[in-house]
């Protein structure tokens, strides 16, 4: 197998990929490696939007302080600082490369857009394109690399490993659809692989999202932490023909609240922000009275919400809800929490450099420290924004090395894999087991269990080896690695905090906090 040879090598295409390429191509070649097709990928499913302290009352301070509240004294500051300072610049550059933004009044500039509110934040700061901000941002960064010359993408190119030569990461291995297997060697590979929400039974996010980032990295030997701070988005829609589907935070935001079946507003007995503390908060108090009162889910009502404004603030979400016959304006609509988020992830520095020379990362599968034990609502898409172009600054200042000198040799071409058959079995057990043991809550007997388990479809695994290659066996393995990291961190985890809730932990720490109150009218 010889190599295709580039200066940058990309695995991933969602907006931490597409970032960096965009950069890095302006000082040598890249090539993006994307498993699905270009456009598919967490970043396009996002609703809310991008948090960015650029109204005229709010500054960075602010911003940074809410987010080290989420964090629950977890957050690295620095990062944090990093973050919240770097996000008005990194949206001028989102509007620069074509990204359109819901505008207050006037022309495209910063201080005249339409700026939203979602939990924990004090102020109105959230950057969207009515609900589906992801899907704009990324139909801008598509497009500009689309128009790149310089930048090489392969679509389901799915990538399987990354090859080392004398412990430094110098490109990767990948099976491209009709192409078959083609190995990559480059001078940085910069890993933007995003979530492993697959992991769960119920989760937000898309079929991409298998932590085949967190495996391969672990298979060199990188350092992963805080995979025990797993989100759980506390309004996804409970319907059998639409589970999962999000209901972006930013309803909250515009005045919706919360309800059990008897119509009890029942956030009042969990936290003074009510409707929009910090996500953990809310989707544990959802948890409590959803098991309280033995129901399958509680409510999201809009209906004192004007029509009017909820299409026009929400048109995705009505399009989905008219599907299975449900008028926000007037149904209370049936919600659950979903896993949504990873905050934990390869260690990075500030400026994406991992702990193996040579990886760089970003996005969902990084660990900036930026989210701590808890993120912030729409500080996601803007870590993406931020670490990837300062890794791409990093990265392209770093004294030329000649890829060409480098000998790497994959570890194997067919990597092991089970059947079609065998994958669905242990994926959807996996699913099972992670939902029950390592949710929203926990309990040391169910972490023990669900770690049994997942060693057992380990084995499992390894003993039905031999079928031929399948993207789906390999992500089903990968889920399998990743739910490891967060199983035993949540295991070592003594202490409840922020994302990570055990009953048998002293639960001072973790109950459902009763934060400061806002100062802006709720
Ligand atoms: P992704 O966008 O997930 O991209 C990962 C890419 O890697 C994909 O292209 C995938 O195909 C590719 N890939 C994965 N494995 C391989 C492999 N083995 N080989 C090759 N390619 C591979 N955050 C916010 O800040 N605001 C929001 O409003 C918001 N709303 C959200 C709504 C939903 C429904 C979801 C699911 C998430 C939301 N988030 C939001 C979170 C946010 O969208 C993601 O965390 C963020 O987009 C991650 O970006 P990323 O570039 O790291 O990864
Ligand atoms: C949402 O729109 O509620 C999701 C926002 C996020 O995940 O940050």
């Amino acid at each position: 197998m010889s190599p295709e040879r580039y200066d940058y090598l990309v695995i991933g295409s969602g907006l931490a990929g597409l970032t960096f390429a965009l950069h890095a191509q302006e000082h040598g070649s890249v090539c993006v490696l994307t498993k699905a097709e270009l456009f598919e990928s967490n970043t396009s499913y996002a609703q809310g939007g991008i948090a960015a302290a650029v109204g005229e009352s709010d500054s960075w301070e602010l911003h940074e302080e809410d987010t080290l509240i989420a964090g629950a004294g977890l957050c690295n500051p620095d990062a944090v600082r990093f973050l919240v300072q770097q996000a008005p610049r990194a949206i001028e550059w989102l509007i620069s490369i074509g990204a359109q933004f819901d505008q207050a009044v006037g022309p495209d500039t910063l201080r005249q857009l339409d700026l939203g509110r979602e939990g924990g934040h004090s102020r109105h700061r959230i950057v969207h394109h009515a609900d589906r901000t992801g899907w704009e941002i990324e139909r801008a960064v598509t497009a500009a690399v689309r128009a790149c010359d310089r930048i090489t993408f392969y679509e389901n190119a799915f990538a399987t490993e990354l090859l080392l030569d004398q412990g430094e990461c110098r490109g990767a291995v990948a099976r491209i659809g009709e192409l078959g297997w083609r190995s990559f060697v480059a001078r940085a590979v910069f890993l933007a692989t995003g979530g492993c929400g697959r992991a769960y039974q119920h989760t937000t996010n898309p079929r991409i999202a298998t932590g085949d980032g967190i495996a391969l990295a672990d298979a060199i030997g990188a350092q992963i932490c805080h995979m025990e701070f797993m989100q759980f988005h506390p309004t996804t829609l409970s319907h059998p023909q639409l589970r999962n589907f999000l209901i972006t935070e930013a309803t909250r935001g515009e005045g919706a609240i919360l309800r059990n079946h008897l119509g009890t507003r029942f956030m009042y007995d969990y936290d003074d922000r009510l409707e929009l503390a910090p996500r953990d908060v809310v989707a544990r108090a959802i948890d409590a009275e959803i098991k309280r009162l033995g129901t399958w889910c509680v409510y999201l009502d809009m209906t004192h919400l004007s029509p009017r404004q909820i299409q026009h603030d929400f048109p995705t979400i009505c399009q989905q809800l008219e599907k299975v016959d449900i008028q926000p304006h007037k149904d209370w609509i049936p919600v659950v929490p979903a896993q949504h988020y990873s905050c934990g992830g390869l260690v990075t520095d500030l400026n994406g450099q991992t702990s193996v020379p040579g990886l760089w990362a970003a996005g969902e599968v990084a660990c900036t420290g930026v989210h701590g034990a808890n993120r912030l609502a729409s500080n996601s898409l803007l870590e993406a924004l931020v670490f990837a172009e300062a890794a791409s600054r990093a990265v392209t200042a770093r004294p030329s090395i000649d890829a060409r000198a480098s000998a790497v040799a994959p570890r194997w071409i067919d990597p092991p894999c089970v059947s079609e058959s065998d994958a669905i079995r242990i994926r959807r057990s996996l699913q099972l087991s992670m939902t029950e043991g390592a949710g929203i809550v926990r309990t040391h007997a169910g972490l023990r269990a669900t770690q049994q388990k997942v060693q057992s479809l380990l084995d499992e695994y390894a003993a039905h080896a031999g079928a031929p290659f399948s993207t789906y066996s390999r992500e089903t393995y990968n889920l399998l690695v990743t739910a490891q990291y967060v199983v035993q961190g949540a295991i070592d985890r003594q202490q409840n905090v922020g994302l990570h809730y055990n009953t048998d932990l002293d639960s001072s720490a973790a109950r459902l906090r009763v934060g400061r109150g806002s100062d802006e009218s709720r």
